[in-house]
């Protein structure tokens, strides 16, 4: 039996509109398959699969009734003697019959598959592999360190977007621009932080950690190399002062004090970065008493003061870079000396490994070879019998410093790690001493503690004849610093002069 439609049917915009359906259905169900049986996933695959594909089969599918409208007008035109009149719909007329079962059961199918459709495309839009891997070079310096990070197994969204339908919301829209964004090449370079619309807040972050819960003090030895022929190893052994708790059972003290729920810290910087903070206003919620520090060597003139909204402390001002984090060529190379990546016994390798990963290079091509010849020529030219007699351990260590140089540096995003300072100590950058540097002082004359052991306890430091172990584990050791600059890191910060590079 021949099947039959309505006359206004046979058009060429509704077979159009038909062929182009079918085919993105179709191309959409053999992909979805395909994608359901491999294991390796090209996030490609995704954007073509959920956001390409979709819109074709709408457009197909809006085509069909637009092409037998027109068609129909047509039609009513020529007839033009009889008043215009809607179509009938007769299901005892077998092509309206055809025609309705045609359409009804089209439309169940699409809408069935429109809501899976959508369920995944909500879940691919979510992914890790859509927001880290898709938008390729623009998303790299955040999604590299990410991954080996202690975040790794949490979604980026779980942090920029988090729960609520407002957020959600919002993050879509702006998610809309960044893909526009980005086909269109019209992001900056680097990306600014902190990233309006989809700032990691308080909230986010307290889906999984909640400020109530004590730490104590945290264990941490940082095991640096110095810059000798030895490259000889310093490590300092602390305990961070961490602390926290819940104000109901008492116990509130230590770093994590800040969050305590009795307490808002609020503070005005100046610049976008929030790297210069001239003034900081304590409130105790319970009492209601407020204390005002103010940076005594250059403070905030009132007028500008009085025009800013002053922004209340929270995690992210010190964990700003929870899982985004690019090691500079000083940290990166303590790492690989400590973990055996590099060999400790080729000379001078901290300090010219540092300085090659110090210059700037346009491409990654340039910082390679920049790399491999500026290590091959400190042996060559300064230590010819290492050069000679271990070429392997030198080769290798070429390859591990390119890693580095992989790992944390960026060219065509303008990425690297002095681009996104780190709010956590105050070794490379200001960090805690933006306010704790001891020029923040009360109308009363009280100022923010920068008294080293009232954040941590040094527990040993040195090594060799030089090597010092506590015996008070609650007072600790004064701190030694392992180059002779006398009493200079009790009035400076350390960052003035540890700049991620060689000092
Ligand atoms: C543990 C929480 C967390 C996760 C997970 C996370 N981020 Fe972030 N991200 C942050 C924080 C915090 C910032 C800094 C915001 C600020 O300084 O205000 C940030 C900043 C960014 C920025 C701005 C540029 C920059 O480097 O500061 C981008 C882009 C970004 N993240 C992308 C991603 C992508 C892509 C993923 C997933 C692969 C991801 N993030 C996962 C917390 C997170
Ligand atoms: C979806 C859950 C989740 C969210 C959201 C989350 N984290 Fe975490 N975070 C974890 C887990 C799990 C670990 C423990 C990882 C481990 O033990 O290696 C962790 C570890 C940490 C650590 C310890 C890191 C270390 O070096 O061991 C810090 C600090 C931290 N998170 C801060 C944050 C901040 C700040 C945010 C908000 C921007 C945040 N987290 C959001 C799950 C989360
Ligand atoms: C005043 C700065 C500051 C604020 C604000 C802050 N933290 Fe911390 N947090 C620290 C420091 C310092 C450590 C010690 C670990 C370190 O040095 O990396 C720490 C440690 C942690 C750890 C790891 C503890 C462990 O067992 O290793 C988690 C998780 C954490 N913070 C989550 C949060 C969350 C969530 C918030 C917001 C509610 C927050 N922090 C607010 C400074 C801060
Ligand atoms: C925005 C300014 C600001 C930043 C940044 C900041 N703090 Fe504080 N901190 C304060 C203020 C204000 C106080 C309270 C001073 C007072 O009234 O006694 C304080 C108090 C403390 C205390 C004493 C808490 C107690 O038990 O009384 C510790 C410890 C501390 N901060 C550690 C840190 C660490 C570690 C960092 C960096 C990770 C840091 N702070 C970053 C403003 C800041
Ligand atoms: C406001 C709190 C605070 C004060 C005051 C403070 N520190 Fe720290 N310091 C920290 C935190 C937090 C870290 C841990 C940073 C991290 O987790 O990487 C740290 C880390 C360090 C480290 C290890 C850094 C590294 O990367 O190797 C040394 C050494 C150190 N501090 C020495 C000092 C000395 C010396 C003083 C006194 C002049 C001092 N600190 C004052 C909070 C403080
Ligand atoms: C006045 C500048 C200055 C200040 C301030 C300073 N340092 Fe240093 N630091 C140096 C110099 C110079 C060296 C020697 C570098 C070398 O070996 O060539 C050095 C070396 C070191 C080293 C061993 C090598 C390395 O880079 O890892 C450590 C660890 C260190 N300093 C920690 C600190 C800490 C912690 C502070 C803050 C409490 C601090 N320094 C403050 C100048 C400074």
């Amino acid at each position: 039996m021949k099947v039959r439609f309505p006359r206004m049917a046979y058009n060429r915009i509704t077979a159009l509109g038909l062929a182009l359906a079918v085919v993105a259905a179709g191309m959409s169900l053999l992909l979805f398959a395909f994608e359901s049986v491999t294991v390796s996933h090209n996030p490609y695959f995704g954007i073509f699969l959920y956001m390409v594909l979709p819109p074709f089969v709408l457009l197909g599918l809006l085509l069909i009734p637009l092409g037998m409208f027109r068609r129909w007008r047509a039609m009513q035109r020529g007839e033009r003697t009889e008043p215009v009149k809607w179509p009938h719909i007769d299901l005892n007329v077998s092509s309206h019959r055809n025609a309705f079962t045609f359409f009804m059961v089209g439309t169940i199918v699409f809408l069935a598959l429109t809501s899976f459709g959508a369920y995944h495309a909500y879940e691919y839009s979510e992914s890790v592999d859509f927001c880290g891997k898709t938008c390729h070079t623009v998303m790299h310096p955040e999604f590299v360190p990410y991954e080996s990070s202690p975040h790794a197994r949490v979604a980026c969204v779980e942090c920029h977007v988090g729960p609520g339908a407002g957020w959600y919301a919002r993050s879509k829209l702006s998610g809309a621009y960044q893909v526009y964004a980005v086909l269109f090449d019209k992001f900056p370079r680097p990306i600014p932080t902190p990233i309006e619309n989809l700032r990691p807040a308080q909230e986010t972050c307290m889906e999984c950690h909640w400020p109530e819960k004590f730490f104590g003090g945290q264990q941490r030895r940082f095991n640096h190399s110095r810059y000798d022929d030895e490259n000889s190893s310093w490590p300092i052994n602390m305990l961070i002062n961490t602390g926290g708790g819940d104000p109901a059972t008492g116990q509130t003290v230590g770093i994590h004090w800040h969050m305590n729920a009795n307490i808002r810290i609020e503070y005005v910087a100046r610049d976008e970065k929030r790297l210069d903070i001239p003034w900081v206003k304590v409130t105790e919620l319970g009492t209601g008493k407020v204390t005002i520090y103010e940076d005594e060597d250059d403070p905030m003139d009132p007028e500008e003061l009085a025009a800013e909204e002053p922004r209340v402390m929270d995690c992210i001002d010190c964990h700003n870079r929870p899982s985004h984090k690019l090691r500079s060529p000083d940290h990166a190379m303590d790492l690989a000396l400590l973990g055996g990546r590099i060999d400790r016994s080729l000379p001078g390798i901290k300090r010219v490994a540092v300085a090659s990963l110090a210059e700037s290079y346009a491409t990654r091509e340039e910082a390679r070879s920049g790399i491999a010849e500026a290590i091959t020529t400190h042996f060559v030219e300064d230590h010819p019998d290492v050069y000679e007699g271990r070429r392997p351990a030198v080769e290798e260590a070429v390859r591990a410093v390119q890693s580095i140089h992989e790992r944390n540096f960026f060219p065509d995003m303008g990425v690297q790690w002095d681009v996104y300072p780190d709010h956590i100590g105050h070794m490379e950058f200001p960090g805690c001493m933006r306010c704790h540097n001891g020029r923040h002082k009360s109308a009363d004359g009280r100022e923010i503690v920068r008294e080293c052991s009232s954040c941590h306890t040094i527990l040993s430091q040195g090594t060799g004849e030089r090597y010092e172990v506590t015996a008070n584990l609650e007072a600790g050791l004064r701190f030694v610093h392992p180059e002779d600059i006398g009493e200079a890191w009790t009035e400076m910060g350390c960052y003035e002069c540890h700049e991620g590079i060689q000092p």
